[in-house]
């Protein structure tokens, strides 16, 4: 099993990476595929055109009151996931608490269903795609737990080449998990932004995969709501994605 995270600065462009890298999954016919949005804005079932399906919080809010039974709960998160299922692909949906303490119910169960039901249980996903929230909070919250391969996406901003060290920093100090670290300049337009976005993985110890131009096609799926799984594959965006997930992916 594969899990790969996307971080970085808000608006940089991880929902759409992580949208990419499916589509490259699926064209390569890659079996198994589990996608969650763990951001509590959710967005990713918006870029896949993917409808009627169930949050984590909406099933939490079901044991409101009421005592919390472990198994009934496993049992519900692996229903959820099959009501949730695509075409070559489920997805698992976080949601947003209601209060602050409601959203730490739901990263805790988050963790615990993800541990049993899909690290330990009977769910073999081969790859796993994890669309994280904006800046460093979940690295912090530990919600990105299990994550092998962290991506932190970077665009021609000051604050986004900042957010790849809070990232870094951040991860030693809580002990994360992550094995790879690797960062993407997205909507680069200039080689030099690109050499600088280069020279700052190299300089914090992570892998530099390459950087996405701007691409037309990706506004305009974007703007008309089409789903990106559809987006040609001349697209300048989706070529450089995939050559990227080949190079996690080691093929
Ligand atoms: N390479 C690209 N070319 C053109 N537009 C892009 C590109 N990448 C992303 N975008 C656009 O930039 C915007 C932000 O992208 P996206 O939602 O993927 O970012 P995000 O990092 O997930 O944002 P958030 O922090 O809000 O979750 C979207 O409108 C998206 O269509
Ligand atoms: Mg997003």
């Amino acid at each position: 099993m594969k899990v790969i995270g996307f971080a970085g600065k808000g608006g940089t462009g991880k929902t759409t990476l992580g949208a990419l890298f499916l589509k490259s999954l699926l064209d390569s016919d890659r079996k198994e595929i589990l996608v969650i949005d763990s951001d509590p804005n959710e967005c990713l079932p918006g870029v896949l055109r993917v409808k009627d399906y169930l949050r984590l919080s909406d099933m939490v809010k079901k044991y409101q009151g009421k005592t919390m039974n472990p198994e009934q709960f496993s049992d519900d998160f692996a229903t959820m996931l099959v009501m949730n299922e695509q075409e070559g692909f489920d997805i698992l949906v976080m949601g947003r608490g209601e209060s602050e303490g409601c959203y730490c119910i739901i990263n805790h169960l988050l963790r615990s269903s993800f541990e049993r039901n899909i690290l330990t249980g009977g769910y073999s996903y081969d790859y796993i795609l994890m669309d994280c929230e904006a800046g460093i909070e979940h690295i912090s919250r530990k919600t990105s737990t299990s994550i092998d391969d962290l991506v932190i996406v970077t665009d021609a901003s000051r604050m986004g080449l900042e957010t790849i060290k809070r990232i870094k920093d951040v991860s030693a100090e809580v002990g994360s998990d992550v094995k790879n670290f690797y960062v993407v300049g997205n909507k680069v337009q200039s080689e030099e932004v690109s050499g600088e976005i280069e020279k700052a993985a190299n300089e914090l110890g992570m892998k530099y995969l390459g950087s996405i131009p701007y691409d037309p096609l990706i506004e305009e799926f974007n703007f008309k709501n089409k789903n990106l799984l559809k987006i040609p594959k001349e697209s300048k965006a989706y070529r450089e994605a995939k050559k990227m997930l080949e190079k996690i992916l080691g093929c």
